[in-house]
């Protein structure tokens, strides 16, 4: 699907009101010109939750949580961007618009979601009522799966034959199409459509939301040759492999606030996880764990547990997930890994030991940090010199892209220990750029103070109070201006300017995944002083003397090229002039 336009996300937040969306939730009261709670994402008697109605921005005193309201649904009901924002268009009556090229209506698959519902309540029924779904219901009995189990998870059966599926559901061409465009059907040149899954078990495939929006069909035994164990739907509109978590809406249900989730391999394996009382395992769709899973499991819970088979592939695979793990170890997450016997998965070994034992395991699930350690330290011999240069080498660059740098830090204390150096030595060795800090600091993180420059002056006043930009004049010189934040703010006066509807929430959308959003955040959360016009004239005043350190910078540059190789004509001109516009010497 095409990206959400700006255009799209600055109309949806002029539209809903932050105090409702956040009341609904939390009831807020009025306190002055702003409204408060006890914070929903820390423990607190005395209310530090704060919401601003003119700058459409929460913040909490207490624990340092803040964002737009699209934050607040992300945080709150643990949804993701899109998500998020397609909620609160609902909210507002508005259809999310998408930019062009692979965008659909969302009508056309609102329709998709439908047809995979009646799909869904339909493999149920044959389940309970086919003539042959007696083989079936053995199938699972065999395999140990309760009935709530099943009925929870809404387990059904396509029955064996090449249209079953159509007869029912496809009354009309135009069903007929839906069921084509959700997979659930494949064309056959001239001979019309046939059903995809056919005497197969169906596991429906929900999304966050609860909606269906595929299946997983296993067929009932793997001696006959009857295709690959499990099928599963192809990618279509509403369904994106790389994306989706089985389990995930089922584990959110039964359990509002999960401070673990444990990511396994097969559906089959959530299903008997959950029967057992374990309702926080998910599983990948027989994809890779990528990067998108796990920005959405750690939404929803800090701790993941990644659950795999205690052979060569199972340890490869992990590997991978921990090398996709690292670049999103933000301070407040941690992961570990449980590899199982060889020869069992999760759905045989909590059969077999119980949930109690199981959970053992889990508890007990190595670190990341050791898993990354003694994974490289396998590769060399650390009783040698040369061994421990070999391990520092491989470890740098994993240990650079973790964000957290308390973890980094502790990553690095360790690395020193097992190669005999100094964690300084090591670290300053080690030059590391981290990735940028993006994540909103957490749990009392103090405000970075920061030196109050007119640049970050300018930025502040513009962010909390954007309609006093309106009528700055362009500023194209600040892009010249080689101070830190010179280009942000010539970013923000360059939006006000073509904007002036827009509030301060819609601007720090514009800078969700960038670097900087973190510093914008921090600034939004200041209060202003004074009054509009003050505050106008000082805005006004701090651009002038930007240009003035334009013309500054300049006559500093020529000045020292003047002690050190002389000047020509033109510039010497230059160097008289701009000493001579002595106003930029002034009030520095
Ligand atoms: P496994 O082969 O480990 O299956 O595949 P399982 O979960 O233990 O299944 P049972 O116990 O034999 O029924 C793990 C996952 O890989 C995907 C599925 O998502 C499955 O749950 N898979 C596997 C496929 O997509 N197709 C296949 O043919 C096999
Ligand atoms: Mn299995």
């Amino acid at each position: 699907m095409g990206r959400i336009p700006q255009s799209f996300i600055d109309e949806l937040l002029n539209r809903i009101d932050i105090v409702d969306v956040i009341d609904a939730r939390v009831p807020l009261k009025k306190a002055g010109s702003n409204y408060k709670a006890c914070c929903p994402f820390h423990t607190e008697k005395t209310p530090s939750f704060t919401v601003s109605q003119t700058k459409q921005f929460y913040h909490c005193f207490g624990c340092g949580a803040h964002g737009t309201a699209i934050s607040f649904l992300m945080e709150y009901e643990h949804l993701d961007f899109v998500d998020a924002i397609e909620d609160l268009a609902q909210q507002a009556g508005l259809e999310v618009e998408r930019e062009q090229g692979s965008g659909r209506p969302p009508q056309r698959d609102d329709n998709l979601y439908d047809i995979m519902q009646q799909a869904g309540a339909w493999y149920k029924q044959q389940l309970r009522s086919h003539p042959q779904a007696e083989r079936a219901v053995q199938y699972l009995k065999q395999r140990g799966m309760s009935g709530e189990i099943a009925a929870e998870f809404g387990v059904g059966y396509a029955p064996p034959g090449w249209d079953n599926l159509i007869k029912a559901l496809g009354t009309d061409e135009a069903s007929r199409r839906q069921l084509a465009r959700a997979g659930m059907t494949i064309e056959h040149d001239n001979k019309g459509p046939y059903d995809r899954f056919r005497d197969r078990i169906m596991i429906p495939i929900t999304d966050r939301r609860g909606r269906i929006i595929a299946f997983g069909g296993r067929i009932l035994s793997t001696q006959d040759e009857q295709g690959p164990k499990y099928l599963n739907s192809p990618e279509t509109p509403i369904f994106h492999k790389g994306r989706e978590l089985y389990g995930l809406y089922e584990a959110r249900k039964a359990i509002r606030n999960p401070q673990k989730l444990m990511v396994v391999e097969g559906y089959m394996d959530v299903l008997a996880l959950a029967q057992y009382g374990i309702r926080y395992a998910v599983a990948t769709l027989g994809t890779a764990t990528t990067k998108e899973h796990l920005e959405t499991l750690f939404r929803v819970a800090p701790r993941l547990i990644f659950c795999f088979d205690g052979d060569r592939a199972g340890r490869e695979a992990a590997w991978r997930a921990l090398e996709n793990a690292l670049p999103v170890m933000h301070e407040g997450r941690e992961a570990a890994f449980l590899f199982l016997p060889e020869g069992e998965d999760p759905d045989s070994l909590v059969r077999d030991e119980g949930r109690e034992a199981f959970e053992q395991r889990v508890d007990q699930a190595m670190p990341l940090s050791r898993f990354l350690l003694e994974h490289m330290a396998q590769q060399v011999d650390l009783t040698t010199k040369d061994g421990c240069s070999r391990m520092v080498a491989l470890a740098k660059p994993h240990l650079n892209k973790v964000p957290d740098k308390v973890f980094r830090h502790m990553l690095f204390d360790q690395l020193a220990h097992m190669v005999n150096m100094k964690t300084e030595q090591l670290e300053r060795l080690a030059d590391h750029q981290p990735a940028a800090e993006q994540r909103t600091p957490r749990a009392g993180a103090p405000a970075r103070a920061g030196k109050n420059t007119p640049i970050r002056q300018a930025i502040n006043l513009i962010l909390q109070k954007p309609q006093l930009a309106v009528n700055s004049p362009p500023c194209e010189f600040l892009q010249q201006l080689d101070l830190p934040g010179a280009q942000l703010l010539h970013d923000l006066l360059e939006i006000v300017r073509n904007d002036p509807h827009l509030n301060t929430a819609a601007l720090l959308e514009r800078w969700r995944d960038k670097p900087e959003h973190i510093h914008l955040s921090r600034l939004a959360e200041n209060q202003l002083p004074g009054d509009d016009q003050g505050l106008e004239s000082e805005l006004h005043d701090i651009i002038l003397y930007l240009k003035r350190q334009i013309k500054l910078q300049r006559w500093h540059f020529l000045q020292e090229k003047l002690t050190r190789e002389g000047l020509d004509d033109a510039e010497l001109n230059e160097w008289n002039q701009l000493l001579n516009e002595n106003s930029m010497f002034q009030d520095k």
